[in-house]
């Protein structure tokens, strides 16, 4: 038969050429289109990134200018979308919306869909960018029962949803700048991330020629999963869990007890085995917006803050190299500032749209994509005949 090379996990199996992210996992370098992390993260902000990671290269102020404009003009959702949330239960979990009105945009903005003009091709990137904000922050008002917030164009990209999110018709809200920074970093920090699980069923579900709106909705469906994007979410679920500080030892041993499933949420990395970039800024960040809100008593931050420290100590992470990765901090910003944990991983979800939509815009421009059909190792029952029912047993 054929020979191929079995690989699960596709731990060694590269499924594509890409310009636009490269990863060490051994330095703990993480690059987009050549410019490092941190360097993106402190001088840059979101849309700037997401620039860079669409056209290649960072813009001029003009150009930077024009795709501001362009990402704002689009920021409202169909009026019509209104109904389709309110179809659904209101205690559904904010992905749950979220991976369905991604893919219900297919069926409003049917132009985008056409993936062989160009010109639709990245109308589509512009109104997955500018919308996924609105989208995200209407999952999360229809999940608490409060009005939605339509966009301001007059604020940036982050405020913009920190007011959809956190404003009331009845109240005055004034966005914090030191939020919305944060805010903006964790978008930057998740904007891309090579071939993750997320992304590669983003490349996956395109190679069959699927619409822009189809493919990024099944990687959001991937994302939710507790081994990638949902890993924020059962981080925060896991300190609350653990409840105090003197309950932490516990709970090391539990994940270093090999015939215990239990791990720690938000240790440990498939890539980076020494640490992870964006990890280290994150937490620069989640000191800042604690030191703005005053948040020193809050018994789940303090919860995070010791189990950081013991297991940072602890020989059992140093051998195996699990160190906290970026969900670890950025689901203690998240919940200094206000968020729900269903909400975790809609952000994150929010933040990689761009990413998604960047590999998805390579790959159909790269002339050698063909469908993705992965091979199998078949260790079933061997060829037997067919057993009428009265025979059976
Ligand atoms: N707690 C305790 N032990 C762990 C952990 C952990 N969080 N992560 C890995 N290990 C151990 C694991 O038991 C294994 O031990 P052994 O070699 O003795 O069998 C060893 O470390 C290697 O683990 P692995 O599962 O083979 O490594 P992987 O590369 O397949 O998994 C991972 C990477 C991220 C899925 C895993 O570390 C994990 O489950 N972490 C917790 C979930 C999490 O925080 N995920 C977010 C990832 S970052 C955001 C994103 O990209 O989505």
């Amino acid at each position: 038969g054929d020979v191929f090379t079995h690989d699960p996990g596709f731990t060694s199996t590269s499924a594509c050429e890409s310009t636009i992210t490269f990863i060490d996992g051994d330095k703990g370098e993480l690059l987009h289109r050549g410019y490092p992390i941190d360097q993106l993260a402190s001088k840059s902000h979101y849309l700037e990134v997401c620039y860079l990671l669409l056209y290649g290269e960072l813009p001029t102020a003009a150009e930077m200018e024009k795709f501001e404009n362009t990402i704002t003009r689009h920021t409202m959702l169909h009026e019509q979308m209104t109904y389709f949330y309110r179809g659904f239960r209101r205690d559904a979990h904010p992905m749950a919306i979220i991976v369905g009105v991604m893919g219900a945009m297919s069926a409003f903005y049917h132009d985008s869909t056409d993936i062989s003009d160009p010109r639709q091709r990245e109308i589509a990137t512009h109104r997955l960018i500018a919308k996924m904000p609105t989208i995200v922050a209407w999952a999360f008002k229809y999940s608490i029962g409060q009005p939605f917030v339509y966009p301001r164009n007059d604020l940036d990209y982050a405020a913009n949803f920190l007011n959809m999110c956190f404003s009331v018709p009845a109240e005055d809200y004034e966005v914090s700048p030191v939020l919305a920074r944060a805010m903006d970093r964790i978008f930057t920090l998740h904007a891309d991330h090579e071939q993750n699980a997320s992304t590669s069923t983003v490349r996956l579900a395109s190679s069959s020629g699927a619409n822009p709106f189809a493919c990024i909705a099944a990687g959001a469906a991937c994302l939710w999963g507790p081994a990638h994007g949902g890993a924020n979410q059962a981080c925060l679920e896991m300190l609350r869990e653990i409840g105090t500080v003197d309950k932490i030892p516990e709970y090391i041993a539990r994940a270093k007890d090999k015939d215990d499933p239990f791990r720690l949420m938000g240790f440990g990395h498939r890539v980076y085995k020494n640490f992870d970039p964006r990890a280290k800024v994150m937490k620069e960040s989640a000191d800042e917006v604690l030191d703005l809100l005053g948040i020193h008593d809050n018994p789940t931050l303090q919860v995070a803050k010791e189990l950081e420290r013991q297991a940072l100590e602890d020989p059992y992470f140093a051998e195996k190299k699990l160190f906290p990765n970026v969900d670890f901090y950025s689901g203690i910003i998240l919940e200094a500032m206000g968020f729900p944990t269903s909400m975790f991983t809609p952000i994150f979800a929010l933040s990689r749209t761009v990413g998604w939509i960047s590999q998805w815009k390579e790959q159909l421009s790269d002339p050698a994509h063909k469908i993705g059909r992965p091979r199998q190792l078949y260790t079933g029952h061997p060829f037997r005949d067919y057993v009428e029912v009265e025979n059976r047993g």
